[in-house]
């Protein structure tokens, strides 16, 4: 077959698995203000835009639970938000394709921005994640997830103040498997340029718009000298416009031991999708789990959907147990995302400061109280501020 015909057949079959290429030369447009949790630096300026529609996905278990804290904090501090909430399972459309229900789909399509609980994925389900379907629906290429030290609640570093930035859309995870004979399957690692660039451009975005000095580039670009070089490749090429931000390259398995001897010296780091899934957990355990750990997954156009990483707790659900902080802490990451600055910072305080205070903790953190209790004292907080 011809290099065109070859081509073509090849992106037919991505296409198939839901995998678009598209032109290389279109730059992404990246999504320009969204705060770490902890920047101290000057933020841009509020401007007021009245109320504004957000898609609200509950989840799961403690789902609901957590969902309606952070409701009742958002309107403790009066932030300009109003919910539309939208429960997703998977449905099957046209072709027999897995998709989300339509009414989830036109509440994003139209507010832009959603807030996810957690979503139960069974074993031998028969349909995909719920969590990846929404990322390929939404084109949700970047997976941000800062991970700051919580002042009050101890673990073994006290100085973590680090973001990791996952590319999202391909990698490992790009879901092309094959079985070649019986006995033997073969899985793609996809890694193509335009995915690349935008993830690398978005992550030296994300530097400059955060006060933050550094990129690490995370690879093992020694082993897999095509597809992780390629990545490392198009990384290189977007530091060379951002040399405000000092760039740095790394193999993942330097960064694995280098994290967890002295977490301090990263600033943010940008990989492929599978080293992204693993390394953002690790640094998450590094400030105390996923119980305490917020992202956020940007697309193009300022679309992005913000969730809390950990799972729908079945053991506890229905129990007022749950601790909403993740979710709470995503939440603050969208409205920085949305440029609502102010409400944002006094959320964030004041959920720190009831953490650091120690009274009212959940049991997660160390404390006794319900997530109810816990939730009043954030929404107390937010009240004495104005
Ligand atoms: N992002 C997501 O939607 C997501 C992520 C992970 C797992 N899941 C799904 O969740 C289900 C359960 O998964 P799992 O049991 O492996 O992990 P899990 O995170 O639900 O639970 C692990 C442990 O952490 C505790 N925990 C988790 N979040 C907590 C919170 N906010 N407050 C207090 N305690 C909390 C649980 O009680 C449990 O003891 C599965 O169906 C899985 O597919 C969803």
């Amino acid at each position: 077959m011809a290099g065109n015909a070859w081509r073509s057949t090849l992106l037919k079959l991505l296409a198939r698995c839901g995998v678009r290429i598209s032109d290389a030369s279109s730059a992404p447009e990246v999504s320009r203000v969204m705060g770490a949790i902890k920047t101290q630096s000057p933020q841009p300026r509020t401007f007021s835009r009245g109320i504004q529609t957000v898609t609200l996905i509950p989840g799961d278990g403690i789902g609901p639970e957590i969902s309606t804290a952070v409701m009742k904090i958002f309107e403790a501090a009066k932030a300009p938000i109003q919910w539309e909430e939208r429960n997703v399972t998977a449905i099957k459309g046209p072709g027999g394709r897995w998709m989300i229900p339509p009414e989830a789909k036109e509440s994003m399509d139209k507010s832009k921005i959603g807030l996810k609980g957690p979503l139960k994925t069974p074993i031998a389900a028969g349909h995909p994640s719920m969590n990846l379907l929404l990322r390929k629906t939404f084109d949700l290429y970047a997976n941000v997830r800062p991970c700051v030290s919580i002042e009050g609640y101890k673990t073994p570093y006290t100085d973590v103040d680090l973001v990791t930035i996952r590319e999202n859309t391909e990698g490992e995870y790009s879901g092309i498997e094959h079985l070649i004979v019986d006995g033997v399957v073969q899985s793609i690692k996809l890694i193509t340029e335009e995915a690349s660039r935008r993830i690398a451009e978005y992550a030296f975005e994300y530097a400059r718009n955060n006060q933050r000095a550094s990129v690490t580039a995370v690879h093992k670009a020694n082993i897999m000298r095509m597809s992780d070089g390629l990545f490392l490749r198009k990384c290189r090429e977007v530091a060379e416009n951002y040399k405000d931000v000092k760039f740095t390259e790394m193999y993942l398995d330097t960064v694995c031991l280098n994290m967890v001897q002295d977490p301090s010296q990263f600033d943010v780091l940008v990989m492929p999708n599978l080293y992204g899934d693993i390394l953002s957990d690790l640094c998450a355990g590094l400030i105390g789990g996923l119980g305490v750990t917020p992202s956020g997954n940007i697309g193009a156009n300022g679309v992005a959907i913000f969730e809390s990483v950990h799972g729908t707790a079945p053991d506890i659900a229905g129990k007022d147990l749950a601790n909403p902080t993740a979710l709470l802490l995503s939440a603050v990451m969208m409205l920085r995302h949305m440029g609502l600055h102010g409400h944002a910072n006094k959320i964030e305080t004041a959920c720190f400061d009831t953490i650091r205070e120690k009274k009212v903790l959940t049991k997660d953190l160390g404390g006794n109280s319900k997530c109810s209790e816990f939730t009043a004292d954030i929404c107390r907080r937010v009240q004495d501020m104005d």
